[in-house]
Parts: C-alpha cells; sequence; structure tokens
C-alpha cells in the first residue's frame, strides 16, 4: 500500500516506488465558498481526471513545462512532485467572481487586457489577494520567479483561449498553481478542470463548470461531460 502523502478538498497524494513522482487521486468531493459547501457527485473525480489529464498533455504538447506524466486510472494519475508555490494564479479575460464583485462590474464584461492576479493559499486567512510587492515581502516567491510564474499563465491562458474557441465555447477565467521540481525549475502543476476554470458556450453563454455548482443552477456533470466530449474531439496526442 503506498502511504498518503498530503490530501486536499478534493484531491489525495500518494507515495510511489519513485520520490519524484506521486499518484494523484481525484475524489468526487466538490466544494463551494471556501469549502463551506462540500458535497460528493458521482463521477466528478473520473471527469476531472480525465480533463486535467488532456488539458496537461495538451500543454506539453505546446511547450509548457509541468507535472503530468500519465493517467493511470480513471481517477487516477501520475505526477511529477514538486514543492508547491502556495499562491493561486488567476488569469481572467471576462469579470466574474470576485473581480466583478470588486470593482462592482457586471457578469462578462469586456476587459481591455488579460488579468493576472494572485492569492495566497493560506486557510486561515481565507486565501486572501495578495500583490507582487506582498508576495516578495512575506517571502513567498522573489520578483523573477513571479516574472515567470506570470509569463508562463499569460501564456497558458492563451493556448487554451484559443483551444476553448475551436470548441465554441469561452474561456472566462481560470486558476493555476506551480511549482518547484526536483531541478528547482518552476513547472505548471495542480490541475485544469471545470473545478477551477470558467467557461461558458458562446451562444447561449451557459455555463459548463463549477458555477453551475457554486449557483445551484443545474447538474454539473452535464457541462462537464461537454468538456469532456469537446476536448476528446479537439486534442489529438
Ligand atoms: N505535482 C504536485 N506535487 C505536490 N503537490 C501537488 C502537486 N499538484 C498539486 N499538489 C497539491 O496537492 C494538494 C491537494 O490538492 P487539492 O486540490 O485537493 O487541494 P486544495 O484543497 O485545493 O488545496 P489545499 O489543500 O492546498 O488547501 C494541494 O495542496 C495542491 O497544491
Ligand atoms: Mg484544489
Amino acid at each position: 500500500m503506498s502511504s498518503l502523502v498530503a490530501s486536499g478538498k478534493t484531491k489525495e497524494l500518494f507515495e510511489t516506488d519513485n520520490p519524484n513522482i506521486l499518484k494523484v487521486h481525484y475524489t468526487d468531493h466538490t466544494t463551494a465558498g471556501d469549502g463551506e459547501r462540500n458535497e460528493v457527485i458521482n463521477n466528478k473525480g473520473k471527469m476531472n481526471n480525465e480533463i486535467s489529464s488532456l488539458i496537461f498533455s495538451y500543454l506539453k504538447q505546446q511547450g509548457i513545462e509541468n507535472h503530468f506524466i500519465e493517467q493511470i486510472s480513471d481517477t487516477d494519475q501520475l505526477n511529477k512532485r514538486v514543492n508547491m508555490i502556495p499562491l493561486e494564479i488567476v488569469v481572467r479575460n471576462y469579470a466574474a467572481g470576485h473581480f466583478q464583485k470588486r470593482f462592482a462590474l457586471n457578469y462578462l464584461d469586456n476587459l481591455k487586457k488579460p488579468v493576472v492576479e494572485m492569492f495566497w493559499k493560506n486557510d486561515e486567512l481565507h486565501d486572501p489577494f495578495i500583490n507582487e510587492d506582498d508576495a516578495e515581502a512575506l517571502d513567498i516567491i522573489n520578483a523573477n520567479e513571479i516574472k515567470e510564474i506570470k509569463e508562463n499563465a499569460l501564456k497558458v491562458n492563451q493556448i487554451m483561449s484559443d483551444l476553448f474557441d475551436k470548441m465554441n465555447l469561452i474561456l472566462v477565467d481560470f486558476k493555476l498553481e506551480f511549482g518547484f521540481d526536483k531541478d528547482h525549475q518552476i513547472i505548471l502543476a495542480d490541475e485544469i478542470s471545470p473545478d477551477s476554470c470558467r467557461i461558458i458556450t458562446k451562444n447561449t453563454k451557459e455555463s459548463l463548470d463549477k458555477d453551475i455548482f457554486r449557483k445551484q443552477t443545474g447538474d454539473i456533470m452535464k457541462g462537464y461531460q461537454i468538456i469532456l466530449d469537446k476536448l476528446k474531439q479537439e486534442i489529438i496526442l
């Protein structure tokens, strides 16, 4: 039996024979409101494992270094073990969520340029917004590393926005996490799934992501399945 290294709200990380490789198990837990709501939704782990595997493989193809190695079962994948940087990097193309609220905008208002924001992963403080100076001053990360992460996040945004555009979908915003690999290189880690992205249809602007759960407007698995089916059609590995 491999031992549990860490677990969060949605994934469990296990040791493998190789100290640099983790087995990541995607659970069916679905949370919202800083973990206040936590429900089990059948099949969500499988769906996110497949979606994240496809997106990370595609990003690798497009030259974005990341932790993904291979999908090994419906709910499990192998990832390079990294030393996580405790920041959530959010990229926004249209107003939604925290940003919409902060600036009293309308949902899906246009932005003149993509915005990169950072939130400090700190449960006690409820993941506060943090700027570049704060992150340096608190010794979370240095200026060069922030620059590299920001450039990377914008590249990922371009690649993913183009991909979803071809699928007749719009990437509204998404969250990334990065870490240091064994050679101290910064690589993209964690997951990219409808849990961590806002994705809407081009014609009806219907949400296909976790907003369905947040706003309790329907069956999230229907939206996730549409995204998975379209990704399978679009991505040739
Ligand atoms: N390649 C990796 N190596 C090491 N840790 C990773 C890797 N990819 C993701 N993680 C970490 O795995 C943990 C579990 O993921 P999960 O999404 O369940 O956590 P979370 O609840 O979102 O966040 P946290 O537990 O950090 O508050 C997270 O802390 C995440 O940062
Ligand atoms: Mg998470």
